[in-house]
């Protein structure tokens, strides 16, 4: 089979990765790709979002399935419109990928069928908004703009003058666009976050490896909101006994509650957890793989990908049995000083060798999220820039490979957390 996956990040190459294990892979391409991923996978800059570009692409190529990652070409149709030509796809359609593109969308399903999530009210005025803030008088409250917004759409805001601030920027000044015209306020949750990706057909629901992301830029979760700036799997605080709860309290029904709405989802459907001391609640959904979650739970998938992603295609998931390595994976990933606000691109990076890895330590896969080749040379491209990624016994063996690598590899102005995997879980 030759695979085409959409998207060029550290998850997209984490995925191309996986994919290249499989005996059934012929040929690999990624659009746009990354420098890294095009050690790994055939790249060509064509945009994610470009559809036509993409199916001129894949016909071209006689592309035989698409695997398309990324949030935007989901809420924008990319599925619908390559199905449409006739190309099977992973991911699911616009309809059912509205569970991450509207807040509103995925706060209201979860009122409608009983999921649990923190309680929370919608505005589509400022005003309104605020008067309710004061009204509760509950501080810290957390705002989101209802749709797409980098993953940095959301304030917790710690007073009534921080609150104001925010709505004003969402949805006076637009700063994210039409995304602000409705906001979700709701109510802040506390206890560890747990990331849970789950295959899914509609049918069959298979939750993947826990995870754990850390989203503040800085150690000790301090400084504002990233993409994530590592992760581990598995997750310590998600016991057994919670994904159980989790499987009957909110997997299955959630699964349940998008079949009900007319809205199938198929692909990977991504729960935001916050396990709270009243039991685990939703923080969010996402309609694809986490990023850098993927980095740390697809090096311990050990059945072939190919076989289940066909299988969620043709919605034969509940026959495919889904094995996992009982090993630990962390991922630390290495950014552009600045990240997240303005940075600059095109620096040199030392220590890759031209595969884009750290030779001599076969033990560290390096993940590229943004990166370029110029002139044979590995350079920043992106925000996040690496994600370097290690199996252990244990966590601590997997951390201690990861950073082991992680300080064999430089560029100016190269920032990263040191305490990956190492949050205090009270
Ligand atoms: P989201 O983009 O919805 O995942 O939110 C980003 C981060 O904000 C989450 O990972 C949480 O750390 C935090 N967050 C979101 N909603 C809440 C909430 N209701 N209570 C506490 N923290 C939250
Ligand atoms: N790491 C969080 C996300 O992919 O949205």
């Amino acid at each position: 089979m030759d695979i085409l996956v959409i998207g060029g990040g550290g998850r997209e190459h984490a995925i191309v990765r996986k994919l290249r294990e499989s005996p059934k892979v012929g040929k690999l391409y990624c659009l746009p790709g990354n420098g890294g991923i095009s050690r790994d996978a055939v790249c060509a800059p064509v945009g994610a979002m470009d559809k036509e570009g993409v199916l001129a692409f894949a016909k071209e190529r006689r592309v035989d399935f698409v695997f398309v990652a990324p949030d935007d070409p989901l809420g924008a149709g990319m599925v619908d419109f390559l199905e449409g030509a006739g190309l099977p796809c992973f991911g699911p359609n616009a309809k059912a990928a509205e569970i991450e593109s509207s807040k509103v969308f995925s706060k209201n399903l979860m009122k409608k069928y009983g999921i649990p999530t923190a309680d929370y009210q919608v505005f589509t005025q400022p005003g309104a908004a605020l008067g309710y803030i004061k009204q509760q008088g509950k501080y810290p409250v957390v705002i989101k703009a209802d749709g797409l917004a980098l993953g940095k759409g959301v304030v917790i805001a710690q007073d009534e003058a921080e609150a104001a601030a925010a709505l004003k920027s969402m949805m006076e000044d637009r700063i994210f666009g039409e995304s602000g015209s409705q906001v979700v306020v709701e109510e802040f949750l506390t206890g560890p976050e747990a990331t849970v990706l789950a295959f899914t057909d509609g049918k069959a629901l298979y939750p993947m490896a826990s995870s754990m992301d850390h989203k503040q830029a800085y150690d000790g979760d301090k400084g504002p909101n990233t993409g994530g700036m590592g992760t581990v799997s598995p997750n310590p605080a998600y016991t057994e006994d919670m994904a159980r709860r989790c499987m009957e309290e909110i997997f299955m029904p959630t699964m349940a509650a998008m079949n009900a709405e007319g809205r199938r989802f198929k692909g990977c459907l991504y729960f935001g957890l916050m396990l709270t001391p009243d039991g685990p609640k939703v923080i969010e959904y996402n309609c694809r793989f986490g990023d850098p979650e993927t980095q740390v739970v697809l090096p311990r998938l050990e059945t072939d990908l190919v076989d289940i992603i066909t299988a969620v295609a043709e919605e034969r998931l509940s026959g495919i049995h889904i094995q996992w390595s009982e090993k630990a994976c962390a991922c630390v990933v290495m950014a552009s000083g600045g990240y997240p606000g303005s940075y600059p691109k095109g620096l040199e990076i030392a220590g890759l060798d031209e595969d884009g890895q750290v030779s001599g330590m076969p033990e560290a896969t390096v993940f590229h999220a943004g990166t370029k080749l110029v002139d044979g040379k590995f350079c920043t491209n992106g925000g996040r820039v690496l994600g370097v990624t290690a199996l252990g016994d244990t966590l601590e063996e997997a951390l201690e490979k990861a950073y082991g690598a992680v300080g064999s590899i430089s560029f100016e102005g190269a920032m990263y957390r040191k305490d990956i995997g190492r949050r205090k879980l009270s």
